[in-house]
């Protein structure tokens, strides 16, 4: 028998109840009694993204920034600043990545090949005595340099500008009556080139100094003709280790269910976003992060933010639809999916028999379950959506007839392309409640790794719940779950296997 009909009449019911002479009929493969139901099972509808909270919130960021006048010149880029998470502002630095292959992008790196490329995006002014002008305050500032002010040295800037790691725009500027410039700094020049991560225009020229730098009456400070140049092209960013590009980039912004929230970042740094989705706690109800949209938001013209919303469900361009709103523009919007080695998480691919109906299968192309010898069916995948965290099928522990009370072992059928050394997150979904309270008690599961527990858990009588466990590949790793005794049965649903 591989099928079960809810819709057996009682007497049909009754004749198999009586033929069943070892099993109890009340099994996962044979509910001829109402289960317990699982409770907590993946909702997606009332999900989406929160454009509303994002859109107030770059209302009231402030990312604007550019040298300062008590700043050294030539300092390393600072890290990426995470400036506000989930309509809260904020100001701290992305978790360092772990063991990360990744060179680190924070440093000056000199060897670096000179790039022409660069179009004038605007002109100074301001040169007479008496005129003024100011330099750019914008977002994804990066660092300065001061190059040699005997000529208007445009060139010097510019290859200041290939050396830094995300430059893409500079502005050079004359800064007068800054003490540290005139008699400190050993550079002994006050034409200051100010690097960005982002190109930025003539609207954004506020700051004109002002400030009473050397001891009165030595004038305040002033800036003359600063000019501002763009990188011709913008190279596409890396995809970081773990993750594939979906989309992007285009102009509109994921509006997708399975939204858990989203950062500011004080630039456009993928790195750094999906760094930010790895260390993100868990939805209790969908699980880890999954998916990334990055996107700039450009209001009134001028950049103000980076937003990275966090999912987990996987999205795609279709539902990229947020395209701004008002003075708010989305801009260069790329989603990344957070590769999983498990092929067929949700054990959807085996549905061999309609809904509402229940079928079940020690294996198919992706998962393979197996008995201990004396047992039945101790691990199945089963096809049952009332069994299910997410979908219509499941992987079962302990006897899918409650024949025996032994543990089986579900597994994927391949093993995982791991990369040795490198740590990975087991993630999945766990229900214990199918017989009830008492009945459940027992219930365990052994997350196996290579043959060895990694951990038992014993969660008694349990609605669906999120866990996950870190370990170190060695490289063709094999998962697996081992556990159940019946009537303790334990389903798992949503496995995944993400690069740490
Ligand atoms: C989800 O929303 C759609 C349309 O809004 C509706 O048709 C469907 O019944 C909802 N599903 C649930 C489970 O609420
Ligand atoms: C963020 O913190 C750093 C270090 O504490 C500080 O230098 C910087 O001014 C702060 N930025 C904002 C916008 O508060
Ligand atoms: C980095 O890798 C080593 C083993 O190579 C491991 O012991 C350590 O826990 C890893 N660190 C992190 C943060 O994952
Ligand atoms: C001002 O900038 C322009 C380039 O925008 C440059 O050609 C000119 O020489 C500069 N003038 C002075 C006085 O440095
Ligand atoms: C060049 O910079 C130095 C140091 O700030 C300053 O003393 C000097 O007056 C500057 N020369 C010009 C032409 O602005
Ligand atoms: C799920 O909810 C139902 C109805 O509220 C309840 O009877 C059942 O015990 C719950 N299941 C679990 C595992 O808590």
């Amino acid at each position: 028998m591989k099928r079960f009909s809810r819709f057996l009449t009682l007497a049909v019911l009754t004749a198999v109840a009586t033929a069943a002479t070892t099993a109890p009929v009340f099994s996962p493969n044979t509910p001829t009694a109402p289960a317990t139901p699982a409770n907590n099972t993946l909702t997606v509808n009332g999900t989406e993204t929160d454009v509303d909270t994002i859109a107030s919130t770059i209302q009231i960021v402030d990312q604007k920034t550019g040298a300062t006048t008590d700043a050294p010149p030539n300092q390393p880029p600072p890290p990426t600043t995470v400036t506000a998470v989930d309509g809260e502002l904020t100001n701290s630095t992305v978790p360092e990545l772990a063991n990360s292959t990744t060179p680190t992008k924070r440093s000056l790196d000199l060897s670096k090949r000179l790039l022409d490329g660069y179009e004038v995006v605007f002109d100074g002014t301001g040169f007479g005595p008496t005129d003024r002008d100011a330099s750019i305050e914008g977002t994804a500032y990066l660092t300065y340099t001061v190059v040699s002010n005997l000529t208007y040295s445009v060139d010097d800037c510019l290859r200041f500008c290939d050396r830094v790691d995300g430059c893409v725009f500079a502005n050079l500027y004359y800064e007068y009556n800054n003490a540290l410039l005139d008699w400190v700094f050993s550079e002994k020049s006050n034409l200051k080139c100010a690097v960005y991560a982002d190109v930025h225009t003539a609207a954004e020229k506020t700051n004109f100094g002002g400030q009473q730098l050397k001891p009165p009456p030595e004038p305040l400070v002033y800036i003359q003709n600063s000019s501002g140049y763009a990188a011709k092209t913008l190279v596409d960013p890396p995809v970081p280790d773990g993750y594939e590009l979906v989309f992007g980039p285009t102009n509109g912004a994921n509006n997708a269910p399975g939204y858990m929230g989203f950062a500011f970042l004080d630039k456009y740094d993928v790195e750094a976003c999906t760094q930010l989705c790895n260390t993100r706690g868990p939805d209790g109800n969908g699980g880890a992060c999954q998916y990334v949209n990055i996107w700039r938001a450009v209001v009134n013209g001028v950049p103000t933010t980076y937003t990275c919303s966090f999912y987990y469900l996987v999205a795609d361009e279709s539902t990229a639809v947020n395209f701004g709103q008002g003075d708010l523009k989305v801009t260069y919007s790329r989603g990344y999916k957070r590769k999983s080695l498990i092929q067929d998480s949700g054990f959807e691919s085996f549905a061999a028999c309609p809904v509402p109906d229940i079928c079940w299968t020690e294996s198919d192309q992706f998962w393979v379950a197996t008995s201990p010898s004396g047992g039945s069916f101790d691990a199945e995948i089963i096809h049952d959506a009332t069994d299910a965290h997410s979908g219509s099928s499941a992987g079962l522990l302990g006897s899918g007839f409650g024949s025996d009370a032994l543990a089986g072992t579900l597994k994927p059928t391949n093993t995982l392309d791991t990369v040795p050394g490198k740590t990975y997150l087991i993630t999945f979904f766990h229900s214990s409640s199918f017989s009830g309270p008492d009945l459940e008690a027992d219930a365990f599961v052994d997350v196996m790794w290579n043959g060895q527990i990694v951990e038992t858990i014993r969660p008694g009588f349990s609605n669906w719940k999120y866990f996950e466990f870190r370990v170190v590949a060695v490289g063709n790793d094999e998962l697996a779950f081992h556990g159940g005794k019946a009537p303790a049965w334990s389903f798992i649903d949503d496995v995944y296997v993400f690069l740490a």
